[in-house]
């Protein structure tokens, strides 16, 4: 039981790339694999084209092995925006690969993952682990209820991208999570944390506080392997003091026409003229207007006062460098082990 036992290619500490709608595709989910940890391709809602992705990736993965991954198992996973995604396609094409993991976040309604987990499971022989994303206690305990997950992924409020609207931060939020998890006799369940972690420091706490792995999403926005625009990269890069400087809001989705979300959910970004002229009272038509025009400029509609969305947590701040993912993760992992030196020194001097 657990990731090392179910993912047997991954070091220690278990490091997980988020999966990120049309950015998180095939080359960044195969380099945080081989680089030891668990890659997802974000499918989100747009399944047609999964099955290009995942041929893609099993390409990569042919021609350099992950190694330690089991052969009749794709070792990297893909997640769903449950909403949106079209569900035999994704049966069917989850049948074909056998990724090691699926990823469900914002259903309508969380029984409406019951049928996701059954099918896919059934699909793949349980060759496919079930992970879920939830960012409150609530929905941590009846997810667990319904469907029995082998992971939950506690999203915390710094996250980047869509989340709930009102929620904790991990500090809280994990153990909580946890704790519930185990009071109701779900103490199998894996719990991982996201939201706001970049660096060492942030996965050594979530460490601490009790996390079987740790999910970055926004850190691989500057990773190499990123399929994104290099204007949306800079912005990334240039943000700094993320708690001031992004915000979770509705006004991006509006702007681009990506609604049908869940009323619960808001999509968190870097502040930018289009949400400071939202706020400000610009009536949606004419804010839509500008958000096309800004389209046109094309990585320059990411400049200092640019338009176009920049989905970011609020860990934007400690990024200052883009760079391939497996050096993002290996760096990481230096900080941890230097942070876990220190805390053993420091305990032995007491
Ligand atoms: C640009 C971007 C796109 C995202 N797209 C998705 C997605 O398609 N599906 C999903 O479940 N989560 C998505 N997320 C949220 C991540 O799953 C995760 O909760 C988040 O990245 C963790 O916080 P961090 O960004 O601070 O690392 C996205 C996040 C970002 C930054």
């Amino acid at each position: 039981m657990g990731l090392q036992h179910d993912y047997p290619w991954v070091k220690a500490p278990v490091l997980i790339g988020a999966p990120m709608r049309l950015i998180s595709l095939a080359p960044l989910a195969v380099a945080v694999s081989h680089a030891g940890g668990l890659g997802f391709i974000g499918a989100g809602t747009e399944v047609h084209d999964l099955d290009a992705h995942l041929q893609e990736a099993s390409r990569l993965i042919r021609e350099t092995p992950v190694v330690g991954s089991a052969a009749d198992v794709l070792p990297i996973g893909v997640g769903f925006i449950n909403w949106g995604a079209d569900f035999d396609t994704t049966v069917r094409t989850l049948e074909k690969y056998k990724p090691a993991a699926v990823w469900f976040f914002a259903p309508y309604k969380n029984a409406d993952l019951v049928q996701w987990t059954e099918e896919i499971s059934n699909a793949t022989q349980g060759n496919t682990k079930i992970w879920v994303q939830v960012g409150s206690v609530h929905d941590a305990v009846e997810v667990a209820r319904l469907c029995r997950p082998d992971v939950i992924v506690a999203q915390g409020s710094d996250a980047g991208g869509h989340g709930l609207e009102r929620g904790a931060g991990i500090i809280t939020l994990l153990p909580e999570i946890a704790d519930a998890l185990k009071h109701e006799g779900f103490e199998d369940t894996s719990v991982v944390a996201a939201g706001g972690v970049v660096e060492g420091r942030g996965v050594a706490a979530c460490l601490a506080l009790g996390s079987e792995g740790v999910v970055m999403g926004t850190r691989f926005l500057a990773s190499t392997e990123a399929t994104i625009a290099a204007g949306y990269q800079r912005a990334v890069v240039r943000a700094k003091d993320g708690g001031i400087n992004t915000v979770r809001s509705k006004v991006y989705d509006t702007l681009r026409g990506t609604t049908g979300w869940p009323e619960r959910i808001g999509g968190r970004g870097i502040i930018n003229q289009s949400f400071l002229d939202a706020k400000d009272g610009k009536v949606t038509k004419e804010n839509m207007d500008a958000y096309a025009e800004a389209l046109k400029k094309g990585d320059d509609g990411w400049d200092e006062n640019g338009r176009l969305t920049t989905y970011a947590g609020t860990g934007v701040g400690l990024i200052d460098r883009i760079k391939p993912a497996a050096a993002i993760m290996k760096e990481i992992r230096r900080q941890v082990m230097d942070i876990e030196l220190r805390t053993s020194k420091r305990q032995s001097r007491i």
